[in-house]
């Protein structure tokens, strides 16, 4: 491997997507490869700030929301999926860009103005080498949540993954099976790459 390899996981909120990322993570480590797992909202200051929004008790306007989790994007980037890949490590991502479109579409902002301000925040260099996106039904993603925060809710949740559905060069995988089918599926768009 010449550079690392970007990989994104995708969907709705309780789609599976942290119990596929950890059962990816530890067969690439099993398998040889040097990966890395991680997330946005991140834990730095900003992923930290957005998950107090996150828990309701205070509203935000949408594109306040979304000006925060495309700065914490850029950091994220910057500070660690850069690094990791000019390492030649496996990165394993827990939403992108992709979920500033879906779901801040879904509160209403025009997707198109979404893509713009997105690429603000990218390197044109650096793009995912796969997306996946988990597909779950809407009420059994509902059903799997218990945090609390403000988007676990079937009929939002619905208008998301009309929005996840409208974008290009998503991978998408059945996410409503038992979870080592799910698994298995991963493995083999993952293997291609590797
Ligand atoms: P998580 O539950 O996967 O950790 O994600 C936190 C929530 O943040 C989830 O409801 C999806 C939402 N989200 C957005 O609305 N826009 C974004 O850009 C990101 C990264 C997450």
């Amino acid at each position: 491997m010449e550079k690392g390899v970007f990989i994104v996981l995708e969907g709705l909120d309780g789609c599976g997507k942290s119990t596929q990322a950890k059962l990816l993570y530890e067969w690439l480590k099993k398998e040889g490869y040097n990966a890395l797992i991680t997330a946005e909202p991140t834990r730095n200051e900003i992923g930290r700030c957005i998950r107090k929004i996150l828990s309701g008790k205070k509203r935000y306007n949408p594109k306040t929301l979304s000006y925060l989790f495309i700065s914490d994007r850029h950091e994220h980037l910057e500070k660690e999926i850069k690094p990791a890949l000019d390492n030649k490590k496996i990165v394993i991502c827990e939403r992108y860009y992709h979920s500033t479109i879906a779901y801040q579409a879904a509160q209403g902002i025009d997707m198109e103005y979404l893509i713009e301000l997105n690429s603000f925040a990218m390197d044109p260099e650096i793009k995912p080498d796969l997306v996946i996106f988990l597909d779950v039904k809407p009420d059994i993603a509902a059903s799997r949540t218990s945090t609390g925060e403000i988007f676990e809710n079937e009929k939002f949740l619905r208008g998301v993954r009309e929005n996840y559905l409208r974008l290009d060069n998503l991978t998408r995988i059945d996410g409503n099976r038992p979870i080592e089918e799910v698994f298995s599926d991963m493995k083999k768009v993952v293997s291609v790459l590797l």
